[in-house]
């Protein structure tokens, strides 16, 4: 990966202030000028509705919006652009499946206990009105997927295998073909929460044949509150909307409405035009890096982070320690110290960003009696001197601050 050449794309490092190391992307990458370009133009050349006016600009939108759509489907390797619904977050495409689907009481969803909030409490509260039951797959000390769990918790009863292909806490992954071909042998659909895999590896729906693939566009370099859902057709036909009203029907009358067919059906209301379009900039412009490059670059910078952190006294790693299970994420602990004051410290000292607390994963921390870790992730505008800076000022923290 050609660092510089990259970083030339990215306002902040060719800004006056570029002397700081974000290490945060897990949360949101930065944005390439091409997104920010993309949007801009929107707002200043063609800022009117898609879908509805027929006018000249209208019918521009309306031309940007299938085109980003159609790159969103070649990006995630789906057979229909129509297979793809455009949602403000991951979260919301989440929820449009946990509460799309009309659950019968005692079915049963099978999440890991690693999962995000946005792929728990959607389930909590489909217990609470439906009475669906929940089976958790504990991972192991090793914090790499247990897939004999995973097997003893199938059974016919399972209706969903909803589960992180990725997670956020300490980056490993599940062996995502695998747990789909033996859920659907239990006549289970399967969603993924792509929020972490979508940006970092090649991630091709048809050939892991899952039902429903969700995923954050922000965490990819396209804009702030944006994401999508990927659904089989045949599935998203019978998903009720979450969301409903202007845009996703065809005809109402005083007491009856016809949804549009997908994705229009999940669509309703205005929509955030500039952020579809912007999504579409950011697939193309990862397409061109080449995720395989863009794999392999994440996990070099996680390589030199982990050897450099593992040398740090009372510096501990969350497991697994090698880096090679946990792609772009490092997450670490400094003895005795909270993981957002040594955030804090690491920013005052060294402009150091990264992520402290426990992540939007409470069940994980608060079953572990952990109070949270601090988490550095990497990305295509990192570079090693980045993660030197990084390991430096962490050894400094702890040389400091750990008790
Ligand atoms: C694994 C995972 N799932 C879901 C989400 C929620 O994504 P969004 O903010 O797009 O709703 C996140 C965000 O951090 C995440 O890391």
């Amino acid at each position: 990966m050609d660092v510089d050449k990259v970083r030339n794309d990215f306002p902040l490092y060719t800004s006056a202030s570029k002397d700081f190391i974000y290490l945060d992307s897990a949360c949101q990458t930065l944005r390439p000028i091409p997104v920010i370009e993309a949007m801009s133009r929107y707002y200043l050349e063609y800022p009117a509705c898609g879908g509805r006016s027929v006018h000249r600009l209208a019918t521009q939108v309306s031309i940007e919006v299938d085109e980003a759509r159609e790159k969103v489907a070649s990006f995630l390797g789906a057979e229909r652009p129509e297979e793809i619904a455009f949602t403000k977050s991951c979260t919301e495409a989440l929820n449009l499946v946990a509460k799309g689907l009309r659950y019968r009481r005692d079915e049963v969803v099978v999440t890991t206990d690693f999962e995000h909030n946005s792929n728990h409490v959607p389930w909590l509260q489909m217990q609470k009105s439906y009475g669906i039951k929940r089976r958790f797959v504990l991972t192991p000390p090793s914090g790499l997927f247990d897939i004999e769990a995973f097997k003893n918790a199938m059974s016919r009863e399972v209706r969903m295998v909803s589960m992180v292909h990725i997670n956020n806490i300490n980056g490993t992954g599940i062996p995502a073909k695998e747990v789909i071909e033996i859920a659907h042998d239990y006549g289970s659909l399967v969603m993924l929460d792509g929020a972490q895999a979508a940006p970092h590896q090649k991630v091709d729906v048809d050939h892991l044949d899952v039902d429903f693939y969700a995923f954050s566009a922000h965490k990819m370099l396209g804009p702030s509150g944006m994401g999508a859902l990927f659904g089989k057709m045949e599935l998203l036909k019978t998903l009720e909307p979450l969301i409903s009203g202007g845009g996703g029907v065809s005809l109402t009358t005083h007491d009856r409405a016809d949804f549009l067919p997908p994705p229009e059906r999940f669509e309703a209301g205005l929509q955030n035009y500039a952020g579809i379009i912007g999504t579409g900039v950011a697939v193309d412009y990862l397409g061109r890096l080449g995720m395989q490059e863009i794999m392999e670059h994440d996990l070099d910078l996680n390589k030199r982070a982990t050897s450099r952190l593992q040398a740090i006294p009372n510096v501990s790693i969350l497991e697994p320690s090698e880096a090679k299970h946990r792609g772009s994420i490092l997450s670490f602990n400094i003895k005795g110290m909270s993981s957002h004051d040594a955030a804090m410290i690491l920013d005052e000292i060294g402009k150091v960003m990264i992520r402290s607390g426990m992540h939007c994963v409470h069940p994980y921390f608060v079953a572990r009696h952990l109070d949270g870790c601090a988490r550095a992730s990497f990305y295509i505008y990192n570079n090693e001197n980045d993660i030197d800076r990084f390991a430096d000022a962490v050894s400094e923290v702890a040389s400091k601050f750990s008790m």
